[in-house]
């Protein structure tokens, strides 16, 4: 077990630190520059003979639970943007309990690191009985959920062992990019912007490697925090996600109270929270929604919140109303606005696994939680 260890303490500190490897596993072989007729393009060859089907569906529907949920909630954006095609987010029990309406025009696209959890496998039982095409993103082959969909991807992200999801979070990010990008790929009109993000995925693993570098900062930010009882983190855009998945690492390991907020829902209720004591994470990185970010920031400094704000390099002025006084900042690097909640998540990886060490708890297997849920 030492030995699997590496040089780290546990295995949620490896599988953290090991990103920019699994990152690029995840990717190798997938990204092509250059060749005859394209200049950049992806290769996803468990998709190669659905692809058409999946560009004419009526609808994608993301299935998951959990951490693959909102890998799934973060690609959502892109996949809109790059297929045209309408996307919906299903939590795996919830479409079970409705049974909440799967057509034969629909692809399913079912999300999970295991590839055996039972809420996500029932609802594919049931898309299966519905006729959809159904497709499968694991981290495991020969997996329940990879044998049963019609087609899938392997995120290829290694051995996951620690009950806490990390690099299986950001590898299914990048497959789910991959994914927008082969689901485009006809598209004239938006050629330069996948070239772009191919860049971007190509450079990913070097920004990640830069991000990691917080680690230190990331724990004195843990000691400041030790003792809440409550932490809010609030994301929009492509960034929710980063916020719920912010959120749910660090209750589920270190056991705090936190949740995870949609930005533009701040004033429709969880505004009344906010007071000098309360730790509020904002996720203030550049994209389409930073003027609203800045806004938002703004609306709790003017209620005295206590602000920690994660930021683009070189941001500081832009995003702290009064100074770096006035809020705690921790500055990622900006890469492609799909991307970036693959390296915004890091920072608060880091958070999770130092605050549950520094609070004495199990950082690998929290108590009362298994790795791969396999009842209902
Ligand atoms: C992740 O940190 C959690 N332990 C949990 O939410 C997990 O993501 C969920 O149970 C889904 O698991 P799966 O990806 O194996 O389907």
């Amino acid at each position: 077990e030492q030995i699997n260890k590496g040089k780290y303490e546990h295995y949620m500190q490896k599988e953290i630190h090991e990103q920019p490897e699994s990152l690029t596993t995840t990717m190798r072989g997938r990204l092509k520059r250059g060749g005859s007729t394209k200049a950049k393009t992806v290769l996803l060859g468990g998709l190669k003979d659905h692809i058409k089907s999946i560009r004419r569906s009526r609808r994608i529907v993301f299935i998951g639970c959990g951490t693959s949920y909102n890998a799934a909630l973060a690609a959502r954006p892109i996949i809109e943007e790059l297929s045209g095609v309408p996307v919906t987010m299903e939590i795996a029990s919830d479409l079970v309990d409705r049974q909440g309406p799967i057509y034969r025009e629909d692809t399913a696209v079912f999300v999970s690191q295991s590839g055996e959890t039972a809420d996500t496998l029932l609802a594919l039982e049931y898309a299966l009985e519905n006729g959809a095409l159904c497709v499968g993103i694991t981290n495991t082959v020969g997996s329940a959920i990879a044998r049963n969909t019609h087609c899938g991807i392997h995120i290829n992200a290694g051995c996951e062992i620690g009950v806490a999801s990390t690099k299986a979070y950001t590898s299914q990010i990048v497959v789910m990019a991959m994914l927008a990008l082969a689901i485009g790929d006809d598209a004239i009109s938006s050629q330069a912007r996948r070239e772009a993000i191919i860049d971007g995925l190509f450079d990913l693993p070097n920004k990640v490697r830069e991000v990691l570098k917080l680690d230190q900062e990331m724990k004195e930010l843990a000691k400041l925090l030790i003792a809440e009882q409550s932490l809010l983190v609030f994301g929009r855009g492509y960034n929710f996600a980063t916020a719920l998945e912010g959120a749910l690492k660090v209750k589920e390991v270190s056991l705090m109270h936190s949740e995870g907020m949609l930005a533009g829902e701040m004033k429709h209720g969880p505004l009344a929270l906010v007071d000098e004591n309360l730790p509020i994470i904002v996720i203030a990185t550049r994209d389409a929604c930073f003027s609203k970010q800045q806004s938002v920031i703004q609306q709790l400094h003017a209620r005295k919140g206590r602000l920690i704000v994660v930021c683009s390099k070189g941001d500081v002025a832009a995003v702290c109303p009064g100074g770096s006084s006035s809020c705690r900042v921790i500055e990622v690097p900006q890469v492609e606005d799909c991307l970036q909640p693959v390296v915004n998540i890091i920072p608060l990886q880091l958070l999770a696994y130092h605050l549950t060490v520094l609070r004495g708890y199990n950082v690998d297997q929290p108590r009362n939680l298994a790795k791969s849920v396999t009842t209902q």
